[in-house]
């Protein structure tokens, strides 16, 4: 089977981590957040995959490039302006003869794709979408279905007077390319905004597969963080790469550490915690719950909490990184410096002491 991954949205949301990396290359465990996509779709034999791209895709193509390093095909679309979420597969029709998966490319999940398509052949409509319950629909596709799974109505991020259900759309559908028919050439088209409510309203038939599987949208620093924690608990054991530690630091709990890592007398991580390859930790700093990317510094008795730090980012010595603070790349924080909780740095900006 082919699957078609949507990788061209530009991630607003997600800067400042966003302003140099394109969001499919946003380090997960040290790996780019794609591959972790590609090996879920490989561990169900789906080799050949499609991405839609449109923002930044060299970075995407010189990384991966045909595949063949993890495993598997893949074939590169690459729209000029976007042609949004149903646009982009059109774009891609002429790869697409058989039912196909299509999956948004900023999710993590370990829903049964097997399954799924068992779903999708068993109630034999043209599309099914696979669903996930969450606290706040608002911010999703909100799905309605029966009790059998037929939907009933799609609306994309609705007013909470309109929701009815707390059942959204997971980003992962399986369509027949026959429905392609209804999407127009080189315009700008959603599944969400105008394929899917279109079907609906001409009677086609389109199955929800719900299921309680692991889901997460890496949309925002809050979740990118959170998809850290859940995995570093979940998959912690034996993640930890060579590096030299002194004999006097000290880990807790579940910490990914990168290749040539350095880590300084006294110092405390407490997990879950990942430090990207090079990073370097000086004597007495404490992290807990942190994401560093890349060659990190991080001064003398800094205290970093639950924050994220881009590649090459500078942390001066006694300084204290708050709770949901945001560092893009190359940012430097001068030594004793105090975030505001929740800042969101730019990247490159000198953070002065005041
Ligand atoms: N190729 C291409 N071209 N890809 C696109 C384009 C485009 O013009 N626009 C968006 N994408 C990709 C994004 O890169 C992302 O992987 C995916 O399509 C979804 O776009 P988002 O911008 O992340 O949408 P969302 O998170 O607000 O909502 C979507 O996902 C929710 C689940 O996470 C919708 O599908 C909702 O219905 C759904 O609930
Ligand atoms: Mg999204």
């Amino acid at each position: 089977m082919k699957a078609v991954i949507l990788v061209g949205g530009e991630g607003t949301r997600l800067r400042p981590l966003t302003c140099n990396t394109v969001k499919a290359m946003v380090p997960v465990l040290n790996r780019p957040f794609l591959e972790h996509m590609i090996c879920y779709l490989r561990s169900y034999e789906i080799r050949d995959i499609i991405l839609t791209l449109c923002h930044l895709p060299d970075s995407i193509r010189s990384y991966f490039g045909d595949g063949s390093k993890f495993g598997v095909k893949l074939t590169y679309i690459v729209e000029e302006s976007p042609l949004g979420t149903a646009g982009a597969v059109k774009n891609a029709q002429r790869y697409l003869d058989e039912p196909f998966f299509i999956l948004n490319g900023d999710i993590f999940t370990d829903l049964d794709l097997g399954a799924m398509l068992a779903f999708y052949k068993q109630t034999r409509a043209k599309v099914s979408i696979a669903l996930t319950p969450v606290e706040n629909p608002t911010i999703y596709g909100v799905v309605e279905t029966d009790a059998q799974g037929r939907v009933r109505h799609f609306i994309e991020k609705p007013a909470w007077g309109e929701v009815t259900t707390n059942l959204i759309n997971a980003g992962i559908y399986l369509l027949n390319p026959e429905v392609l028919s209804g999407v127009p050439q080189d315009t700008h088209f959603m599944f969400e905004h105008h394929l899917f409510p279109q079907l609906l309203d001409k009677g086609e038939s389109i199955y929800g597969y719900s299921s309680e599987a692991y889901w997460i949208d890496i949309g925002t620093p809050e979740k990118y963080l959170k998809l850290h924690h859940d995995l570093l608990k979940r998959y912690g054991e034996g993640l930890t790469t060579q590096y030299s530690i002194h004999p006097s630091a000290q880990t807790e709990g579940k910490v990914l550490i990168g290749s040539e890592c350095h880590i300084g007398p006294r110092v405390r991580i407490e997990g879950p915690a990942t430090l990207g390859p090079g990073s370097r930790i000086e004597e007495g700093a404490q992290i807990s719950g942190a994401v560093l990317w890349r060659n990190v510094q991080v001064g003398r008795q800094a205290i970093l909490e639950n924050c994220i730090a881009g590649d090459n980012c500078f942390i001066g010595s006694g300084s204290f990184i708050p709770q949901g603070s945001v560092l893009g790349d190359n940012v430097v924080i001068e030594s004793k410096s105090n975030l505001p909780p929740s800042s969101r740095i730019w990247p490159g900006t000198k953070v002065v002491k005041h």
